[in-house]
């Protein structure tokens, strides 16, 4: 979602803010801007500076052909908005000004009381220019400013409620970020003679390693020469300054046409990067260091809650049920926005873990507060080092999937599913689970890399085949159904996800048997149901179902076990998958399910690492 870049610095700034806004486009944005603080005159600075602000609709590449290859200025801050309030428009775009065009603000995130503050402004004669809610932000710290920017943000940011990451720059101190964080992230970098400003450190990676994150509630003054941190409240601060990650560097597309198709061939190996280490064959147990906890507080813990958004809720799904089958612990997953708001009942007992792939998504962010506020305990389990969440959560694991760019994920779930799957034999081991059936699990999953490497050599990109000819009739669908039970449930669910994100197709996902209590009153002869149906304890269930279907004419893709001919023979398309136990199956079934997703948007032209409307990091609730 919404992107923010600051420089200050001896270079000419406009190149490295275009750099850093391409970097953040993986986020997902709809319009672009940057605001450079430049000499008025072009013989130099002596008739003092002014600011040159330049905004275009569409990608950062739009912005790039406008803005002059030799545009001045050492100081200026950039964005990629992703629309809330007002249209794709731009006027709306960021950076927004105050009246005089001295002042120019970028905000993440979304001012609540906005429409109470902009009829004020207007009462005192302010006019807006844009639907935003952000341009507020831009008037008030005009109003505030009496010749010091950090206080006149200070001021303007006390009567505002919401959340933010806002980087202002000022034509009156023309080296000089004002910058400050509530709830949308932001990191300063240090350079030499020179200071970056960023809310994703992706953006940052190529020029400095010297990183601090702001907390919540902070605000800083960015010059050249470093930064100083303080509270809204005014008392200051300071951060030992962090080193960024070697792996953050490393997100470029290589030979792949597409960062998903990438980062779906990229599966075995991250998740194997999830497992190092973590299943010890010996004891038949696991080891997750960042839960550290002992077996007696494993064996006190008396409910597990899962909180997630999107893929990463569809993880807890599968982490859910595992729990329970391995560990006899009582566990739930749920969608962060609706336990956030639901005023859940929670006790000292209860364990919670936070799944998210950036550990920036606000929903997930809100959950855990309202989970901690109410006394439980808050585990992260999440991709991004170093992130809110992470952060927010005392204790957690890392999923370890690497940086995943394309908008729709793929290796951060089935890294997820696995980070969960340790965690059920991990706590399985000192409840329920004895020694041998825990090793069969886990060496079951430390065979899992290995058996996904098989499957994407075959089908991975393969030009016929099964998959193949499952895509041509999906693109031909009006719509999709999908279909299984227990883990397969939320399979099912995943796939849906995938194909209506990518290749815009309508698509809904149900378990097997809940079917036939209406949704079958949509199959036709034209519709595609994909079962995802492994050899577990509930094939024989699921197959019933597809016959069900079947027997309307439906179009069955599906994904069985392979060797599992009798499924096979159900089916217009089968793809068969390699064995697992029933726990491990989403790990492979998931796989024929982001193909089918890849490929059907590859053929309808889509925007496959960037579809339309949607964002990486979704930021705002
Ligand atoms: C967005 C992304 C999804 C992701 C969801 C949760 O909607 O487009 O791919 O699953 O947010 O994100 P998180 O970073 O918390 O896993």
């Amino acid at each position: 979602m919404c992107g923010i870049v600051g420089y200050v610095g001896e270079r000419r700034a406009a190149p490295l803010l275009l750099d850093g806004l391409r970097r953040l486009e993986y986020r997902g944005y709809d319009s672009a801007g940057l605001a450079m603080v430049t000499p008025l005159s072009p013989d130099g600075p002596g008739k003092g500076y002014g600011l040159d602000v330049i905004r275009r609709v569409g990608f950062v590449a739009e912005l790039v052909k406008a803005v002059p290859e030799d545009l001045p200025g050492c100081t200026g801050v950039g964005h990629t908005r992703w629309a809330t309030h007002g249209g794709v428009t731009e006027i709306n775009a960021h950076p927004h000004v105050d009246a005089v065009e001295r002042i120019a603000v970028i905000h993440n995130g979304i001012i609540e009381n906005f429409a109470s503050l902009r009829a004020h402004l207007e009462e005192e004669g302010v006019e807006f220019r844009s639907e935003t809610d952000s341009e507020v932000l831009a008037h008030l710290i005009r109003k505030f400013y009496a010749g010091d920017p950090v206080e006149a943000v200070r001021s303007a940011l006390a009567v505002v409620t919401g959340t933010w990451g806002i980087a202002v720059v000022f034509a009156d101190h023309p080296e000089m970020i004002v910058a400050s964080r509530n709830g949308s992230p932001l990191v300063v970098g240090k350079g030499d003679g020179e200071t970056f400003l960023a809310s994703d450190p992706h953006a940052l990676a190529s020029y400095t390693r010297s990183i601090v994150y702001l907390e919540d509630r902070e605000i800083v003054k960015i010059t050249r020469e470093g930064w100083e941190i303080s509270r809204l409240d005014g008392r200051k601060v300071s951060h030992a300054i962090e080193e960024l990650g070697l792996e953050l560097g490393s997100s470029e597309k290589g030979t792949f046409p597409h960062f998903m198709l990438k980062e779906i061939h990229e599966q075995p190996e991250s998740l194997s990067r999830c497992l190092l280490g973590r299943v010890v064959p010996e004891t038949g147990g696991a080891k997750l260091g960042g839960f550290d906890l002992s077996p007696r507080e494993i064996v006190g813990i008396r409910r597990l809650g899962i909180l997630g958004c999107g893929t990463s809720f569809h993880a807890g799904l599968v982490g859910a049920l595992a729990m329970e089958q391995l560990a006899r612990l009582p566990a739930f997953a749920e969608i962060a926005s609706e336990f956030r708001y639901r005023n859940p009942v929670i006790s000292s007992d209860d364990l919670f873990f936070a799944i998210s792939q950036s550990g920036e998504t606000a929903d997930t962010i809100g959950a855990v507060q309202e989970a901690q506020t109410k006394g439980g305990r808050v585990m992260g389990v999440v991709n991004v080092v170093g992130s809110t969440i992470a952060r927010t959560c005392a204790r957690g694991v890392y999923v370890h999937s690497g940086p995943e760019i394309a908008v729709a994920s793929t290796k951060a779930f089935t890294s997820q599913v696995a980070a969960l799957l340790v965690a059920s034999l991990m706590f399985g081991r000192s409840r329920m689970l004895g020694p041998a059936e825990g090793r069969a699990f886990g060496e079951d999953l430390l065979g899992v890399p290995e058996r996904m490497r098989g499957w994407l050599e075959t089908y991975g990109m393969a030009h016929t085949g099964p998959i193949v000819d499952a895509v041509e009739l999906l693109i031909k669908a009006r719509f999709v159904f999908f279909l299984g039970r227990g883990v397969s449930a939320a399979v099912a669910m995943e796939g849906a996800l995938k194909l209506k994100e990518v290749a815009y197709i309508p698509c809904m996902s149900y378990p097997a048997a809940e079917m036939k209590h209406g949704p079958i009153a949509l199959i036709d002869k034209q519709t595609p149901v994909v079962a995802i149906v492994p050899d577990d304890v509930m094939r024989d269930k699921t197959l019933s179902n597809v016959q069900e279907v079947r027997a309307r004419g439906a179009r069955v893709i599906l994904i069985h076990t392979e060797g599992d001919h009798e499924a096979a023979r159900l089916a217009e398309v089968a793809i068969p998958v390699p064995r697992a136990s029933a726990l491990i199956t989403p790990l492979l079934s998931v796989l024929p399910l982001q193909l089918f997703a890849y490929r059907a948007g590859l053929a309808l032209g889509r925007d496959i690492d960037r579809p339309r409307n949607l964002a990486k990091s979704v930021t705002v609730e």
